[in-house]
């Protein structure tokens, strides 16, 4: 059984996030997508919000692969230890992450040689980003909304009418 996590701090998730998870669903038997407490991004949302905006995006996955015959088991859960643990005790194989552009590379080059360090059984597998959502990024989808915006092309309808509750609360 190939187990793998994708871990984000998914503040808000993006088509971007939503596009990854996608195709990895397709490559594991089971996916589980871990959202990050990550307090040092200071996020819009609470971990609680951030978990169930994920959760509310799989049905429409899981869906779609049905429709196509692909069986992946998808799980959103949340996790305030190191990755690598979160991994473990999940018995994962891989870790998947989204790679963008060139940038992306130096952080998660990084991060994949700190991981491996701490165990070098679990391999980090890199998807790059598709040429729609190459750009997208959830701190600018942020602040285009908070800056009155159209974020519509970025996110889903549901994750749209989050934020603008959020932002209008914040008003
Ligand atoms: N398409 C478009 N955008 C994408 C994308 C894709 N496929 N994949 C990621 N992004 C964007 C996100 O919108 C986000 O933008 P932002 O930085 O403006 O918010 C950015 O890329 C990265 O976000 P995300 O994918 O949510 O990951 P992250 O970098 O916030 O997550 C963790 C980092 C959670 C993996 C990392 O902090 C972690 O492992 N934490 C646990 C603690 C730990 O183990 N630390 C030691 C690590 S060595």
């Amino acid at each position: 059984m190939r187990i793998g996590v994708y871990p984000g701090t998914f503040d808000p998730i993006t088509n971007g996030h939503i596009d990854i998870i996608r195709r990895a669903s397709k490559m594991v038997d089971r996916l589980l997508i871990g959202a990050a407490q990550n307090p040092g991004k200071n996020p819009m949302f609470s971990l609680e919000e951030r978990t169930e905006m994920v959760c509310d995006e799989i049905d429409a996955i899981q869906e779609t692969n049905k429709k196509q015959g692909h069986h992946c088991d998808i799980e959103v859960t949340s996790f305030g230890n190191l990755l690598m643990h979160f991994a473990e005790q999940n018995d994962a194989q891989f870790i998947i992450r989204g790679l963008r552009a060139v940038s992306d590379f130096e952080y998660e080059f990084q991060m994949v040689g700190m991981n491996a360090r701490l165990n070098p059984n679990i391999e980090t597998v890199f998807l790059m980003s598709s040429e729609r959502h190459q750009f997208i990024s959830s701190r600018l989808v942020k602040e285009i909304a908070v800056l009155g915006g159209e974020i519509k092309e970025f996110v889903s309808p549901r994750v749209e009418a989050r934020m603008m509750t959020a932002i209008g609360q914040k008003k």
